[in-house]
């Protein structure tokens, strides 16, 4: 086991010791699964969603895994969870222009997020990365908008932010572990910039999604111990930094399906 999952372990447990992400009873327990094929689906998904690298090399450049942004394997609220996004699916997409199956926005991830290529939505993974999405939330009715007590997107400061004050935030508070250069450790805490981080097309690569993100989960030992402005000025110094370009010709890989398949 590697540290950062042990750690990922030790956060899924802390979190059931405080109850808060089991609020709605959702949580992930792998005994609470369903017997047989479905039930090692929503397995292999809550995998993938812990260990993305090692797991999906062929559709990741980052160096990153989904649970570095989607904390507890995406149970943790206000730590980019899961419990609900299920049945906010399917929606309308600003940047799409169109309404969106959640594997689209699962792919999405895959090109931005990952800076990689999208997964067939008919193949082992995809499957079972939404059928994992569905079971954690199984108790949230379908339609029903993501409550206000789990987003961690919130209006910013009106007044510009302060990437020199976020520089001296950054050495106290975020280098111990990111690292001074922002590459933090392979697998163990993950870039911040830099040709290993999420590319330019990415949710994090905007200011309020990471000032949001870093206030209410960073550090990860301390969350929620710096102020808005405070976490404003760090995160606009982290996103000076120069990091992938998302460019077009990422794909979604799909395969032709023998007529068998059905
Ligand atoms: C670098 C950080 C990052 C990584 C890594 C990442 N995501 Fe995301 N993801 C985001 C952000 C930011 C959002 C949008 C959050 C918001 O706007 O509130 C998001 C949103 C989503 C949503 C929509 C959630 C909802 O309820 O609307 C899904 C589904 C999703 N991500 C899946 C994934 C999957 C699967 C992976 C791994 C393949 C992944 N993400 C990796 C940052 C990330
Ligand atoms: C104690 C170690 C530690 C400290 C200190 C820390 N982080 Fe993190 N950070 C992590 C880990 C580990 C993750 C992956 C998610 C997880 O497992 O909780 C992470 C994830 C992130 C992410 C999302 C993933 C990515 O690579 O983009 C951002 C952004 C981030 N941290 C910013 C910060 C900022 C800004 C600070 C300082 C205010 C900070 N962190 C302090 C350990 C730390």
């Amino acid at each position: 086991m590697n540290a950062r999952f042990a750690v990922a372990l030790l956060a899924l447990a802390l979190t059931a010791c405080a109850g808060s992400a089991s609020r709605n009873g959702a949580l992930y327990d792998p005994r609470a699964l369903p017997a047989g094929p479905l039930g090692q689906s929503i397995a292999y998904g809550y995998a993938l969603i812990a260990q993305t690298h090692r797991l999906m090399k062929p559709y990741v450049r980052a160096d990153l895994q989904c649970a570095d942004c989607h904390l507890a394997a995406g149970t943790q609220p206000r730590g980019g969870s899961f419990i609900g996004t299920y049945g906010r699916f399917p929606q309308w997409n600003k940047r799409a222009h169109r309404v969106i199956a959640l594997q689209d926005r699962i792919a999405e991830c895959f090109l931005y997020s990952m800076n990689g290529r999208a997964p067939a939505y008919n193949g082992k993974a995809m499957i079972a990365i939404v059928a994992y999405i569905a079971w954690l939330s199984r108790n949230t009715p379908v339609g029903a908008k993501q409550p206000q007590w789990d987003r961690y997107v919130e209006p910013l400061p009106n007044a510009p932010p302060n990437p020199r004050r976020g520089a001296g935030i950054f050495v106290a508070r975020c280098a111990r572990c990111h690292g001074v250069d922002g590459q933090g450790i392979p697998q163990v805490y993950p870039p911040l910039w830099g040709a290993r981080s999420f590319n330019d097309g990415a949710g994090m690569a905007h200011l309020d999604r990471m000032t949001g993100f870093v206030r209410y989960n960073m550090p990860q030992d301390a969350p929620g111990s710096l102020s808005l402005a405070a976490a404003y000025d760090v995160a606009s110094f982290v996103l000076r930094h120069a990091r992938p370009h998302f460019r077009k010709n990422a794909l979604v890989v799909t395969r032709p399906l023998p007529a068998k398949y059905f």
